[in-house]
């Protein structure tokens, strides 16, 4: 088998290169280990940054998000039970972000994909990468038990942080930057209209809360927790308890409450792996770095490597430059160093982190009352929340 752009991942990140390329007329196939109901299956995040929703609409995937997408204005921050409203559009010149389920997007470019008869291969077994430093790279993988190889041009690293990609590389090739923070999220999501019509970011003595939603009928709450908390433990009863304690009272009292239908834990870690390009290997997305997800810059920093690395593969095809190709990786770290600093600030702003001093706590509480009196504080928010210019 032969293609242009071998991509391994069929998460959002493979799937938004695979349309891109699609349709510019490049030649591409995706290789998945998990099978589609399980990709289809994953509950996610769900803010899109403008800048994903355009590029979701340049690759003709925009028609269900602009139906059911909802477009926020603003947010809210609550410390210690006082709230108060970023306004994101007032502050960021009119920009605002759009509530869509990553697995929505994810359904939406499956479906796209297969519109456009283009080959994803699920369960594909045992990839592995070969020649990366030559002009033909080959991936080898096996498929229901049969061995199968695949030479490319180009190999696209989109198979998330657990991948084959990064993995494969020798360890003296990467330059590691990494924090991991001692506690989880545990998510849970409920066909109930959420609290508030915005997202709600909670920082509190007994720890981190979040209002957040998938529709006007269905919403995702999450608290913060220790690493060691088992899923199994929580009821959700006693989520939803103590997801209350957390939250200013008129938020609370606004919980509506019923059988989740969805619960889980996710532990936090900021993660870069520099640099992102090896020979013919581009790494893209979690691949190549993670963020804790306060502040919602995961899935939007893969939307943006893709529109870095779609941009330099067509100018690779179609101008015969490779000018774009060369500069992938600093220009995709440049943008993702500052979501990096951004979601490690938030995260920072409103956990209770367990080894806290007396010091960190005062800082904390100065960091929120700053906000609340500060519009150029709430502005550097804002415009870091709306999504930093590609
Ligand atoms: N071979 C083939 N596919 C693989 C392999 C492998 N060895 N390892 C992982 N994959 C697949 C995974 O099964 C998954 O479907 O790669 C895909 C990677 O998808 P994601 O983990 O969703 O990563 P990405 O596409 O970069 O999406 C951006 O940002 O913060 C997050 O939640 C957000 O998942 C989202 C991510
Ligand atoms: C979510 O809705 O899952 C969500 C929203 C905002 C975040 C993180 C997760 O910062």
């Amino acid at each position: 088998m032969r293609t242009q752009v071998a991509i391994i991942g069929a998460g959002p990140a493979g799937l938004l290169l695979g349309q891109l390329l699609s349709r510019a007329g490049i030649d591409n196939v995706i290789l998945e280990r998990r099978s589609l109901d399980y990709v289809l299956s994953r509950i996610r995040a769900g803010v899109l940054e403008q800048g994903m929703v355009d590029l979701l609409h340049e690759a003709g995937v925009s028609d269900r998000l602009e139906r059911e997408g909802l477009v926020h204005d603003g947010f809210s921050l609550a410390y210690h039970g006082a709230l108060h409203r970023i306004d994101l559009k007032g502050l960021t010149g009119g920009r605002t972000v759009t509530v869509y389920g990553q697995t929505e997007v994810t359904r939406d470019l499956v479906e796209a994909r297969h519109a456009l008869d283009r080959p994803t291969i699920y369960e594909a077994q045992d990839v592995a990468l070969h020649d990366i430093d030559g002009t033909s790279p080959r991936l080898t993988f096996t498929k229901d038990g049969k061995a199968h190889e695949l030479t490319c041009d180009f190999i696209a690293g989109c198979d998330g942080y657990h991948g084959i990609s990064r993995a494969s590389l020798p360890e003296t090739a990467l330059q590691i930057f990494e924090r991991v923070y001692p506690f989880g999220w545990l998510g849970l999501l409920v066909d109930r209209p959420p609290a508030s019509h915005e997202l709600v970011y909670a920082g509190h003595e007994r720890g981190f809360a979040l209002c957040s939603m998938r529709s006007a009928e269905r919403s995702r709450y999450y608290i913060q927790v220790p690493l060691e908390e088992r899923v199994e433990d929580w009821s959700d009863e006693a989520f939803f308890d103590e997801l209350r304690q957390r939250l200013p009272a008129e938020v609370a009292e606004a919980v509506v409450t019923g059988p989740s239908i969805e619960k889980s834990i996710a532990p936090l870690r900021s993660f870069v792996a520099e640099p992102l390009r090896f020979g013919r290997l581009f790494l893209a997305g979690d691949a190549a770095h993670i963020v804790p997800p306060t502040g919602a810059k995961g899935l939007n920093l893969a939307a943006s490597d893709v529109r870095y690395l779609f941009d330099a593969l067509r100018e690779h095809y179609r101008d015969h430059s490779d000018a774009g190709l060369d500069s992938y990786s600093a220009r995709a770290l440049a943008r993702v160093w500052k979501a990096e600093r951004f979601s490690w600030w938030m995260t920072n702003l409103l956990h209770r982190f367990p080894e806290r001093d007396g010091f960190d706590g005062r800082i904390q509480e100065t960091e929120f009352a700053y906000l609340t009196q500060s519009r150029a504080a709430c502005t550097a928010l804002a415009e870091n929340y709306v999504g930093l210019p590609y």
